[in-house]
Formats: structure tokens, sequence, C-alpha cells
């Protein structure tokens, strides 16, 4: 696995330029002017980070040592982030992020990845203030039939190329389902069919 993990983090960027060149002012547009206490799920090579203001207090969780690797030589001075080695569902992180206490999640082509996702949604939830808001970058499974078809039938080896991630997850469905309202969402088609969305929460 960590054989995959170390390929998965040293291809990332490259294998991402195309789509980032979208991506990027998705981000900036999404990310740029959010303030208070962060939490950015599943950190990967740092890519959120540029992103974060200077008002921002930044939790960055990250599981993989070799993405963790990447991501720490892009912290920006301006930006108060501190990183953790860890799982977002692991137990430990309860200690560092309270019940209610979070301005913003944000989770960009996550979703897809994190085994026990609805776990990391119900956290996601506990975590956030009342006036706390979940932002959303992510692919989700097809739209058609015959491509969801074909999706299910690559995912187990997607899955081990990818590092944990599902081509078949419809993680719109999920956030909605774990009790978050939409404040705005769209869909694009790509590559994959990609959703983004931000979402509020109701206590
Ligand atoms: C496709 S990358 C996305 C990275 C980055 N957020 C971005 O927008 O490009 C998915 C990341 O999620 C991380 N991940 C996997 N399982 C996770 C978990 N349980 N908790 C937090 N992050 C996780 C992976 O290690 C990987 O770095």
């Amino acid at each position: 696995m960590s054989f995959y993990q170390k390929l998965f983090a040293s291809k990332y960027d490259s294998f991402m330029t195309d789509l980032e060149k979208e991506f990027h002012p998705l981000r900036q547009e999404l990310i740029s002017h959010l303030e208070g206490k962060i939490l950015d799920v599943g950190s990967g090579t740092g890519v959120n980070f540029e992103h974060f203001n200077e008002n921002s207090e930044v939790i960055a969780v990250e599981p993989s040592p070799y993405m963790l690797e990447k991501a720490l030589k892009k912290l920006p001075k301006k930006a108060n982030i501190t990183t953790y080695n860890l799982s977002v569902t692991d137990p430990k992180l309860d200690d560092v992020i309270k019940e209610n206490s979070l301005d913003y999640i944000v989770s960009t082509l996550v979703l897809c990845t994190i085994p026990d996702n609805e776990l990391a949604l119900k956290k996601f939830f506990q975590w956030l203030k009342p006036t706390g808001k979940l932002i959303i970058i992510e692919h989700i499974h097809a739209g058609e039939k015959p491509r969801r078809i074909l999706q299910n039938i690559i995912n187990p080896v997607w899955k081990v190329i990818g590092d944990g991630c599902h081509l078949n997850r419809d993680t719109d469905l999920l956030i909605k389902e774990a009790g978050f309202i939409v404040e705005e969402e769209g869909y694009f088609k790509r590559s994959l069919r990609f959703y983004q969305g931000i979402f509020f929460v109701k206590k």
C-alpha cells in the first residue's frame, strides 16, 4: 500500500496539472475570503494552502506522510496553518477540534477517498459552529446508467492506483443526507462528473 501511496503523492500535482487550470480559480473563489477557524480536510500536496488568507487559522489534516511532506513545502508565510498527520476520522483529532468550534470546513477531492465518508460527514456536522459552512469540490458517480456501471466495474482497480479514491460515490446526496443544507451547488462535467457546493448546518 505504501508503494502506491508514495507513487500517488509523487505524481499527484503533475497528474492534476490540466484540471488545476480550472480548479485554481474555483479554489480561489471558494476559499480566499474565508476567515476564522478552518479545517482543510485531506490537504494532499497542499494545493489549497496558497488560497487561505491571513485572517484564517487553518487545521490541515492529511494521513499520507508522502503527501504531507509535499504540503509542508507549500506552507505560505501569510496564513496560519497547522498540519496534522492524521485521518480526519481519527479520534485523536477530537482533542484538537471541539464540537461547534469551526467556522468552515474545506473538503476538496477528499470525500471520494476517506474510507468511512459517512463518519467524516457526521464529524464535520458536529465540529462546525451553528453558523459554520462546509465548502466542497468533489468528483461523483456519473449520471448516466452506462457510465455508472462502467465506473462500478473500474472502481476496484482505480481504488488501488488512486490510493483509495472511489469513482462511484454519490457524495452530493450523502452530504444532504448527513443534514447539510445547500447554500449553492453546481455540477460540471470533465473527464469525470464534478460537484461543487457551499452548505450550512441546521442545528
Ligand atoms: C485526491 S487527494 C486531494 C488533495 C487536496 N485536498 C486537493 O484538493 O487536491 C485526496 C487526499 O485525501 C487524503 N485522505 C485519504 N483518506 C483520508 C482521511 N481518512 N482523512 C483525511 N484525508 C484523507 C489522501 O491522503 C489524499 O491526500
